[in-house]
């Protein structure tokens, strides 16, 4: 006698998509799985992962704002600053992705959704309505200036727990990126005149 399928076993074949599903978590926020291989302590991957989460929360975020930038920008500088603003959004993209998959690599789980990101990040939340080009690029400086600070404590850190991939990814990935989108943008607000110099040199021969 042939055996009839049991409805609702986990063997049981049907072209059926099963959607709707819903399970237990797998692994815990704030939790190292036992990466034995990576010769790193489960304390020192714990702390590399928490202070790399903050890391990605407010590179998230700067990475929001460059696009909230690129799209509300305007006035004389519109095509220039919309450019530079998505070239910034993009390269900021990678960064995210570097940091969240140095998080994962060392056991632990990188944060995603935006409602985390706005719990976790240091930086500032601007208006949703538009703003002057001068407060715009004040706002991702100011975003840039909190990132920078954390990368140098974390980089730090890192060497001094023998964490020499982090402390690597960190400066070279991470810090010196910032460093360079942070000097682009901030000679955007030295008021240098386009036109006439502010005093003309007197003339010798006069
Ligand atoms: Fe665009």
């Amino acid at each position: 006698m042939a055996k009839k399928s049991v409805s609702g076993s986990n063997n049981s074949a049907s072209a059926e998509p099963r959607v709707h599903q819903r399970g237990r978590e797998i692994q815990r926020y704030a939790t190292v799985t036992h990466a034995f291989h990576l010769e790193l302590e489960e304390p020192v991957r714990l702390e590399m992962t928490e202070r790399l989460n903050q890391l990605l929360a407010d590179s998230i975020t700067l990475r929001d704002l460059y696009k909230k930038s690129h799209w509300q920008v305007a006035g004389p500088t519109f095509y220039q600053l919309h450019l530079l603003f998505d070239k910034h959004f993009n390269e900021q993209v990678d960064i995210v992705d570097a940091i969240a998959e140095r998080i994962q690599l060392l056991g632990g789980l990188a944060i995603a959704m935006a409602a985390d990101v706005a719990e976790t990040t240091k930086i500032e939340r601007p208006p949703r309505g538009r703003e002057e080009v001068p407060v715009q690029i004040s706002r991702l400086l100011d975003a840039h200036q909190i990132i920078i600070r954390d990368c140098r404590a974390l980089a730090d850190r890192a060497d001094k727990l023998g964490d020499q991939g982090t402390n690597d990814l960190v400066v070279s990935d991470v810090l010196r990126p910032n460093e360079l989108q942070a000097w682009f943008i901030s000679e955007h607000l030295v008021d240098s005149p386009l036109v006439q110099a502010t005093e003309e040199v007197s003339k010798a021969a006069d």
